[in-house]
């Protein structure tokens, strides 16, 4: 439903009430700075006017628009309230030879979790790897590929799978399925699931709203979870024929599945048939805890272990893998497609990265790094922020941040007016779970290269309450 905005005359598509209403909005606007509706500089009304003007709720806006001020489209300052970026980028031209879409200008410093510091990538490595891999493959790799991926990629996954620090995994190459990502995993696994005549999912009450979209968009029903202070609680997973985890490490809020709570989704999935998701995002990145065994490792027929390069190394590599049951191998095979959707060249390096000892070195140099700045983190905001308390920081590259309550919204906004660009913990919960009342915000502290990292954590203290 398309609403108008009187104070300045944008048509916005909103879907009229519920749930998913703060996502739509969100989308709506930046489709509306993107495409040049909302020029550079253009004032916004305050969130109190425009949700009169669109008949919602006054935070349902202001959560909107701090949303928009993280990813760099909108800018808020005390005072000249919140405005289109004027750094949003024009792009020259477009297919149609006018100025093509916007994109976003990058916020001073990123805290928003999902990148690792991508100014570390080993390019000096990967060359080296790469230079290898090429000089080594025979002419037919640079063919059309087998939809799983490069058997050597595949190789050496079943290998490093194998010996990384007592996770368990149980992986043959020929049920390894090379993907570009772990999202595109789960459109793969979405689609599948629906052909078997799966309806339904169950998901995390927090996690990425871009992962329940793939599940969404293959036909299926995601309903959440509830969250406990154990963590997830999978209990009741009702008429659902698969459940999507991140067990190791919940994202975002650090915890790993209970122990209890292991074993009876495990046996879940062996009496009902079900199937287990296990998203194992990062893995890699344990400090002061034993490494948590993967499920899979547990019921290999039952459990789809996905792991990815995107922490490692590289989200733009769009390299992921998933380790299949052998009932699911050859349909996800076949959803792929008849041709191998990944660079031959990239998979072949990552081979040889793996096998070659270089991803071993690279992990354990980034490990120790990002400990150094977790602690840095835990340091600082003791002292400078007393009344946040700092969770989930046993592994992986983000913490969450408790906050007082009532404090999540202004401390976003905050942080937008110091340059800082960071996630409150409402942007991660379903839209269809029930308010758990908590106030946060996560703090990906992978992200800030090692050079802008000192300025990058004062200004994050200075953002908090
Ligand atoms: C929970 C979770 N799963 C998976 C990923 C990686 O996804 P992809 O492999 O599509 O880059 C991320 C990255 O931020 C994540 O946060």
């Amino acid at each position: 439903m398309a609403k108008s905005w009187a104070t300045l005359g944008v048509d916005l598509h909103l879907e009229p009430a519920g749930p998913h209403l703060r996502r739509g909005l969100t989308d709506a606007l930046r489709e509306a700075v993107r495409t040049g509706r909302l020029a550079p500089g253009t004032r916004l009304p305050s969130s109190r006017s425009l949700a009169t003007d669109l008949g919602i709720a006054r935070n349902t806006v202001a959560d909107a628009y701090a949303d928009l001020v993280a990813e760099g489209w909108l800018t808020a300052r005390q005072g000249s309230g919140t405005r289109v970026a004027d750094g949003t980028v024009t792009t020259p031209t477009s297919p149609t030879g006018g100025p093509g879409p916007r994109v976003p200008h990058r916020p001073t410093h990123d805290f928003r979790p999902g990148t690792p510091d991508l100014a570390a990538f080993p390019r000096a490595e990967w060359l080296k790897a790469a230079r290898r891999a090429l000089l080594a493959a025979p002419h037919h790799a640079l063919g059309y590929g087998d939809p799983r991926g490069r058997p050597e990629l595949r190789t050496a996954l079943a290998g490093y799978l194998a010996r990384a620090r007592a996770r368990g995994v149980r992986a043959d190459p020929d049920r390894i399925l090379v993907c570009s990502g772990i999202a595109h995993g789960l459109r793969l696994l979405g689609t599948v699931l629906r052909a078997r005549g799966v309806h339904t999912v169950a998901v995390e009450s927090y996690g990425l709203d871009a992962h329940w979209k793939q599940l969404t968009q293959a036909g299926l029903r995601t309903p959440p979870l509830p969250y406990d202070d154990r963590g997830t609680d999978p209990a009741d997973l009702g008429d659902a024929g698969a459940v999507l985890l991140t067990s190791a490490h919940q994202f975002p809020m650090g915890l790993p599945l209970h122990r209890g709570r292991r074993t009876a989704v495990v046996d879940w999935a062996r009496r009902t048939g079900g199937l287990i998701l296990e998203d194992d995002y990062d893995g890699e990145f344990r400090y002061d805890r034993q490494p948590v065994g993967a499920l899979q490792g547990l019921d290999p027929d039952h459990v789809v272990y996905l792991g990815t390069a995107s922490k490692a190394l590289a989200p733009g590599l769009r390299l992921a893998w998933m380790v299949l049951p052998p009932s699911l191998a050859a349909e996800t095979a076949a959803a792929k497609g008849k041709v191998d959707t990944s660079s031959a060249l990239d998979q072949l390096t990552l081979a040889e990265f793996l096998t070659s000892g270089a991803y071993d070195r690279h992990v354990r140099a980034s490990r120790l790094r990002y400990r150094r700045r977790r602690d840095a983190l835990l340091t600082a905001l003791t002292a400078e922020a007393p009344d946040v308390h700092i969770t989930g920081i046993a592994a992986g590259l983000h913490a969450v941040l408790r906050l007082p309550p009532g404090t999540e919204h202004s401390v976003v906004q905050s942080a937008a007016w110091q340059g800082v660009a960071l996630h409150g913990l409402s942007y991660f919960r379903h839209p269809e779970a029930l308010s758990d009342g908590l106030d946060a915000v996560v703090v990906g502290y992978g992200t800030p290269s090692d050079s802008g990292w000192a300025g990058a954590l004062e200004a994050l203290c200075r953002a908090m309450p």
